[in-house]
């Protein structure tokens, strides 16, 4: 029987309540197959941060190494200040276990409305690969004469042959495994004319590894414009850090709801271990009220299983997700439907099981009904 390690960390907010029933949904697609999900639970973030200063424990990343992956609800609350928080805890995972491409998947997935007029399940279909380790997230920069008229803070942008090649590397081989192999580069290369003038240089040199793929460059501030007027016009799409960060908010807008996307941050080199997450962030506004979707989470979830290999439960995973999405009764609030997220898990496990039972041979399917 295969067997995987996986980290749970839940963080704050509702970050809570969906990595709870992230881990139920799993281990009802783990039930009847020949693999094991072993979850270790870590209560790090800002409640940890008030008990012991930090957000998760100087050993922290150590602990975390020997695990298979990492399955992460959200940080933040009212009452730390964000940068601590996403410093101390995401980032402080991301960047050193160098999970270098964020993958983030927008699907129209049934029974959701875009807010686009006319936009159907066809028209969007699209995957984002954020550069997750430099850009504008890189950590540089410094303040000085603090609160004097002269202050002065920096953040400054870090573009790296090494780290821009990898992530556009990583973009073209996943626009190429996409049926319609069409890439769209995003930059600001007009205005930012270093970093991302190297950046549209590299996406040219690595495009000649393959002939195959059709790519297009596109300016961010267009790119925003194309995405609400032409979203049939775009499949993969690859962006800095910050850029990407923007896109895949207006992206899952646009899909209907952040509660619904998925973001997994792989180290593809399988060196360190990759974290899956919702995109969504604590949402202090609604946490406790038992309300959140957790549907972002049951998908990043899927992107886990596809990264462990485990393609039939992720198959499966992804066909119960959208039974659910297709049945406007188990939409929650941010979809503007009454459904609860234990109303929500508990519809998709029952969809797990009903696809695992069809699934098994006749003769065993006897011996479990
Ligand atoms: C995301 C989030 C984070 C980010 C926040 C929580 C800092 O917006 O995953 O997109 O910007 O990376
Ligand atoms: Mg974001």
């Amino acid at each position: 029987m295969r067997s995987y390690r996986i980290a749970a960390i839940p963080g704050d907010g509702i970050g809570i309540e969906v990595i709870a029933t992230g881990v139920k949904v799993l281990e009802a697609c783990a039930e009847g197959e020949d693999f094991r999900l072993e979850f270790q639970h870590f209560d790090w973030g800002s409640d940890y941060y008030k008990r012991h200063g930090a957000m998760m424990p100087a050993d922290g990343l150590e602990l975390l190494r020997p695990f298979d992956a990492i399955y992460f609800g959200a940080v933040g609350a009212p009452d730390i200040p964000d940068h601590i928080t996403l410093w101390g805890l995401r980032l402080a995972i991301c960047q050193p276990f160098d999970q270098y491409a964020n993958v983030r998947p927008t699907r129209l997935l049934p029974g959701i409305q875009s807010p686009l007029r006319g936009v159907t399940a066809k028209d969007l279909d699209w995957v984002i690969v954020r550069e997750n380790s430099e850009g504008e997230y890189a950590g540089q920069g410094g303040r000085s004469h603090r609160g004097l008229p002269e202050e002065v803070a920096t953040e400054v942008a870090i573009f790296t042959r090494a780290g821009v090649t990898r992530i556009m590397r990583f973009a073209f081989r996943l626009a190429q495994s996409r049926p319609r192999k069409l890439l769209t580069v995003v930059t600001k290369s007009n205005a930012q004319r270093n970093g991302l003038v190297m950046w549209d240089e590299i996406a040219a040199e690595v495009a000649r590894e393959f002939p195959d793929v059709a790519w297009d460059k596109m300016l961010v501030d267009a790119m925003t414009v194309r995405m609400t007027m032409k979203p049939q016009s775009i499949d993969t799409v690859v962006a800095t850090n910050l850029h990407a960060d923007i896109l895949s908010d207006l992206a899952a807008a646009l899909a209907g709801s952040m509660g619904i996307a998925p973001t997994a941050n792989l180290n593809p080199e399988r060196v360190f271990p990759s974290m899956f997450e919702p995109i969504h962030g604590s949402a202090f506004d609604i946490t406790g009220k038992g309300i959140a979707n957790p549907i972002g989470t049951f998908w990043s979830g899927q992107m886990m299983l596809e990264h462990l290999g485990e393609k039939a439960a992720a198959g499966r995973l992804m066909g119960a997700i959208e039974a659910v999405t297709g049945d406007a009764s188990l939409h929650c609030p941010d979809l503007g439907g009454k459904a609860t997220t234990v109303k929500v898990t508990e519809a998709v496990c029952s969809q797990l099981r009903k696809r695992a039972a069809e699934s098994r041979p006749a003769s065993v399917h006897a011996l479990v009904s």
